[in-house]
């Protein structure tokens, strides 16, 4: 997630023990192509194997609609060290949009087609390529010709916002169109949108009838999700660690820290993040005690302990 889940917070889910991979905030290609340096800058990870210190694989995920321009930086990606690259059909951002980027592309399948042939094309067939799509620029109804044009391409695996573009983040989730796309296309879907709880979780697998999962907002709002999806899953999860908010606060600043020494304003701006949503998505209200805290040293003073020593 685009300002939220930089390399930071990327090890720090690496130290829950619960998710199969995660992926690179999208890195977009525009006017130029990018060279492998830009992806080295954005993702770390890419100099320690495509893993996270904390053993979590990272897939970098480009956005951009120049098929040509897009084969040329997935490649830099592959030889500055990607193992699997994923190609971004779902940012809703105007700007991103107006620049022929994200979203922007659901309204012409075949150049989904194209630029995802043009990536996996051009890289070594042991790099994976898949592809992000929100079901419409407009029409929930036009995954079913964008995800089969993905396909086409060349996509492994499909992971699905459930939402058109038009909505942007506002309700409802449509899971049943995901179940129809199961059925319509080859590859594995990976179905992305609205889990909030685990019952949330048990009504997506039930509707959709996926057998894959992205976590977003959940994830981070409740950070004991994830834990509980995988075990529900059957995959191999660590003990879950018995964690309050205060640890995984502190573990966040240490990753910080880590990537970004000597830079408090970048921290506690990535600590107000999560905490935001944290707050709009789960049951843990500090941000609104902290929205206006000058350092670090202020959040953590807030920390209420009866409130934040509850176990997730
Ligand atoms: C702040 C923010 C940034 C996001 N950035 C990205 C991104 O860079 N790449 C991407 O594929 N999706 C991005 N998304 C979309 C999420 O990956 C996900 O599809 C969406 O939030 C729905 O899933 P959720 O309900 O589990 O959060 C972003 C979402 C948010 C809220």
């Amino acid at each position: 997630m685009d300002g939220i889940t930089d390399a930071p917070m990327r090890a720090l889910v690496g130290e829950w023990g619960c998710f199969s991979y995660c992926v690179t905030e999208f890195v977009r290609v525009s006017s130029e192509a990018l060279p492998a340096k830009v992806f080295r800058r954005e993702v770390p990870e890419l100099a320690t194997g495509g893993q996270t210190a904390t053993g979590l694989p990272v897939q970098v995920q480009i956005l951009g609609g120049d098929p040509e321009r897009m084969a040329i930086s997935a490649l830099a990606a592959v030889r500055a060290g990607a193992t699997s690259i994923d190609i971004n059909f779902g940012c809703p951002s105007p700007t991103v949009n107006g620049n022929d980027g994200g979203a922007s592309l659901l309204k012409s399948p075949c150049r989904i087609r194209d630029v995802v042939r043009a990536v996996r094309g051009a890289l070594p067939t042991e790099v994976s390529v898949s592809a992000k799509l929100r079901l419409g620029w407009e029409s929930i109804d036009d995954i079913f010709e964008n995800a089969p044009m993905a396909v086409e391409g060349g996509a492994s695996w499909l992971t699905l916002h459930a939402r058109t573009r038009t909505q942007r983040y506002d309700p409802p989730v449509f899971w049943p169109q995901l179940a129809r796309v199961r059925e319509l296309v080859g590859v594995p879907i990976i179905a992305n949108g609205d889990i909030f709880s685990l019952d949330d979780f048990h009504r997506c697998r039930d509707v959709t009838g996926c057998g894959h999962f992205m976590l977003g907002r959940g994830a981070l709002a409740t950070p004991g999700l994830a834990w509980q999806v995988a075990r529900d899953l059957g995959l191999p999860v660590v003990n879950q660690p018995e964690a309050t908010w205060e640890e995984r606060l502190n573990r966040l600043i240490h990753w910080c820290e880590q990537f970004h020494p000597g830079t408090e304003r970048r921290t506690l701006a990535r600590l107000k993040q999560w905490l935001n949503i944290a707050y709009r998505h789960g049951d843990f209200d500090l941000f609104q005690r902290v929205k206006r805290a000058e350092s670090l040293a202020e959040v953590l003073s807030q920390l209420d302990k009866e409130v934040v020593n509850k176990k997730l």
